[in-house]
């Protein structure tokens, strides 16, 4: 059918055309909006989840739902070798842009921007001069507040004040921070201390994470009151009714339907997991001749969804490990798909469990494992086993 009107969207972070099965997790978020907004004490919210099953989305959901009640939001994208002071001061430059037009006071506007320039300009990487990075900011940076060079001190310094301009307006302040396990081990620490002093003093700004499945770890890790700072909602693979919502509304928009024995065919194929339920109908769609979409399409079509997400699912992963890396992941794979005790590992490559911690290590901080608990190692690519199974050794 016509590939221009095709509705299904697989790709990183792309805006699904029906966000299904996720209501619970956007009620939550509006309660927290909600109790935020009046000063009330709540935790925020932290969303976790193996590759592709729908964090960016759904924090860029959390986003639009949040400018919708007029806050000024921001988001940072973590990376394992950045701090995150840079970053954080963008993404409040961004979120005070917003309310800036809204607000009768522009000196209190000024004062935080000057505030925001001194915090951004205390950068390590600005201060040797090796950066030409400037904050965009007009006004002079100003002194004695947020720009200690102690992170802890200047985010706290930093949040109080951008929430006391939100305070001004009735509204919050919403940081949003994806792929969070990135965040380095000080930063992370200092960002909980930040969020611990607000959420006492009640200001309205929020932090609002995403990330791999052992994000909670890595924040009770550096913080133990983490678990009291924010809600951690495991996002999952759809269920069966969700996965063919996702699928029919899209389509019904479009006057297409799939036959009952479609839908039970794709939902084998794509396991629930939303990038594949993307990816298997949008190829579905273009190979069927017409409307309704059969069985026999999907039957066709699949081998070529396959071998897209062998190429752009897996494989760019894959190519990112070392050949160490690799045979590491093989012989996970090789024990099977649930969690495997690191030293099964071990045995089945015939090596000192310590032996192989670097190549451990490695692919966790690449995000392709995760530990799911105490000496258990997972992929955090849904179906990675199977995909290297299938992969010549
Ligand atoms: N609730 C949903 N219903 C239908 N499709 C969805 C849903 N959530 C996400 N998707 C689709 O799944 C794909 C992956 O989404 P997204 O990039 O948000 O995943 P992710 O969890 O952030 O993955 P990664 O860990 O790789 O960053 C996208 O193509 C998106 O359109
Ligand atoms: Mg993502």
């Amino acid at each position: 059918m016509d590939p221009v009107r095709n509705p299904y969207a697989p790709g990183a972070g792309q805006r699904p055309p029906e966000l299904a099965g996720r209501d619970r997790e956007l009620q939550q978020f509006e309660v927290v909006l909600e109790r935020v907004a009046r000063g009330r004490p709540e935790r925020s919210m932290v969303v976790t989840g193996l590759r592709g099953v729908g964090k960016t989305v759904l924090l860029n959901t959390f986003k639009s739902m949040a400018m919708q009640r007029l806050w000024g939001t921001g988001k940072i994208e973590a990376r394992p070798d950045q701090s995150i002071r840079r970053p954080v001061a963008a993404a409040l430059h961004m979120a005070i842009r917003e309310l800036a037009p809204r607000h009768r006071a522009p000196e209190r506007i000024e004062e935080f921007l000057g505030v925001l320039k001194a915090f951004a300009m205390r950068d390590p990487g600005a201060a040797k001069g090796t950066s030409h990075w400037s904050p965009g900011i007009e006004v002079p940076a100003s002194r004695g507040r947020a720009d200690s060079g102690d992170l802890e001190i200047d985010l706290t310094e930093l949040f109080v004040d951008a929430a006391s301009v939100a305070t001004d307006l009735a509204v919050g302040i919403a940081l949003f921070i994806d792929e969070m396990q990135d965040v380095q081990a000080a930063d992370v620490s200092a960002l909980c201390a930040a969020c611990h002093e607000l959420s006492q003093t009640g200001g309205p700004l929020i932090v609002v994470g995403a990330g791999l499945p052992h994000l909670p770890s890595v924040l009770s890790a550096s913080k133990s009151y983490s678990e009291r700072l924010f809600r951690y909602a495991r996002i999952d693979k759809l269920d069966r009714e969700a996965a063919d919502l996702a699928l029919i509304l899209p389509a019904r928009e479009e006057e297409v339907e799939f036959t009952q024995e479609a839908l039970d065919a794709l939902y084998e194929a794509a396991d629930g997991y939303p990038y594949f339920v993307q990816a298997y109908g949008k190829v579905a769609w273009d190979l069927a001749p017409h409307t309704p979409i059969t069985i026999e399409d999907v039957r066709v079509s699949s081998p070529e969804a396959e071998e897209e997400l062998a190429v752009g699912f897996f494989g760019s992963r894959y190519e990112r490990a070392t050949p160490a890396e690799r045979d590491y992941m093989h012989a996970m794979a090789q024990i099977g798909d649930e969690p495997v005790p690191t030293s099964d590992v071990a045995d089945a490559l015939g090596r000192k469990p310590s032996s192989l911690s670097p190549a451990r290590d490695s692919l966790i901080k690449k995000g392709l494992i995760y530990s799911a608990e105490r000496g258990l190692i997972a992929f955090t690519v849904p179906h990675f086993g199977k995909f290297l199974r299938a992969q010549p050794v």
